[in-house]
């Protein structure tokens, strides 16, 4: 008998790349989760497999045997999720055999917080399954240790979202804060299947502002006021002026070089449907658009975007974070 568990994706709605630098941000949950299952092992190995990347193998004694994919590219690709399970096991203080199986809805490498949705998920179906008592803190933890080998430096926002859920302010000072979102938000979430590194997309940032700090300086203020305004629109359920907003949140983020062209496509494509606004979500150059849509406008809007070559699907927040499935 297994334990399946599931953490949900993420969109930035405002503040990616000046979060970074201390500025606020404000993320969402959405409704597409991905899901782990934990069974244990007769032996004492821990065997992962993600039926998603199509990749598998052992890894035991500090060594690595893969079983699925290129063995160079699965060690990279589950050594966070290895690292997930090596958290709750010194928690449990017990040494298990597992089995875990990795299944996902969210794109991969495309600003949907996959990757710490997915280490949500192994860390909380591993805990339940061996009954270790954990909170959502630790959950949260763990979940940002494995983000940790995969990206460096993340600033937990991914993590924090997938474990908690709902909407969230975020600023690294201060931590997490929920939002109190009571308005319904239509979001088309346009994926435009070019894969780019996180890293390298803040890299970009940070050479940016070495070479231009008093240009740069401003815009990092003009992204915490937007933010501050933009939470008082979402209290109201102003989406005008939400929309508004990231219309003009994108616009620094063009100015910061983590656009692209796939993406600039794509946002044209939602604003000229009638969209109330656009921005890219998460690292930039590629991954992901969203677009926010008054609820008649919404279907209109997924349209444009996908005729325009995106993966396109409405999403919807979801207040449910980390979770143990019923099996
Ligand atoms: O695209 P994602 O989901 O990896 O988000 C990156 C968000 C950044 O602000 C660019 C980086 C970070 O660690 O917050």
């Amino acid at each position: 008998m297994g334990v399946i568990a599931s953490a949900p994706a993420k969109i930035i709605l405002f503040g990616e790349h000046f979060v970074v630098y201390g500025e606020p941000a404000i993320v969402l949950a959405v409704d597409k989760r991905a899901y782990a299952k934990a069974e244990l092992r007769e032996d004492k190995r821990l065997f992962l497999r993600s039926l998603n990347l199509n990749v598998a193998g052992f890894f035991e004694n500090g060594n690595f045997k893969a079983e699925e994919g290129n063995p160079k590219e699965a060690k990279i690709k589950l050594e966070p999720l290895k690292c997930a399970v090596e958290k709750v096991l010194e928690i449990s203080g017990e040494r298990a055999g597992l089995n875990i199986e990795v299944n996902s809805t969210v794109p991969v490498a495309a600003g949907l917080g996959s990757s710490a949705a997915v280490a949500a998920a192994v860390a909380a179906a591993v805990g339940a399954l061996l009954n270790v008592k954990m909170s959502k803190e630790d959950v949260f933890r763990i979940a940002y240790e494995a983000e940790k080998v995969m990206h460096g430096t993340p600033s937990g926002v991914d993590p924090a979202i997938s474990t908690f859920g709902g909407a969230l302010f975020f600023q690294i000072d201060t931590g997490f804060k929920p939002l109190d979102v009571r308005v319904d938000i239509p979001l088309v979430v346009g994926n435009t299947g070019v894969e780019r590194s996180t890293r390298s997309q803040v890299a970009k940032v940070r050479s940016l502002k070495d070479r231009y700090p008093q240009v740069v300086e401003p815009m990092m203020r003009a992204a915490r006021e937007i933010v501050l305004r933009a939470i008082e629109a979402l209290k109201e359920g102003d989406l005008e002026t939400v929309g508004e907003l990231m219309n003009i949140n994108h616009a620094l983020l063009y100015g910061l070089g983590v656009s692209d062209e796939s993406l600039e496509w794509l946002i044209n494509a939602a604003r000229k449907a009638g969209a109330l606004g656009a921005k890219l979500t998460g690292a930039g150059g590629g991954g992901c658009m969203i677009a926010l849509a008054s609820k008649d406008r919404v279907e209109n809007v997924l349209e444009a975007v996908q005729r325009a070559g995106g993966n396109a699907f409405i999403a919807k927040k979801t207040d449910e974070g980390v979770r143990i499935e019923p099996t």
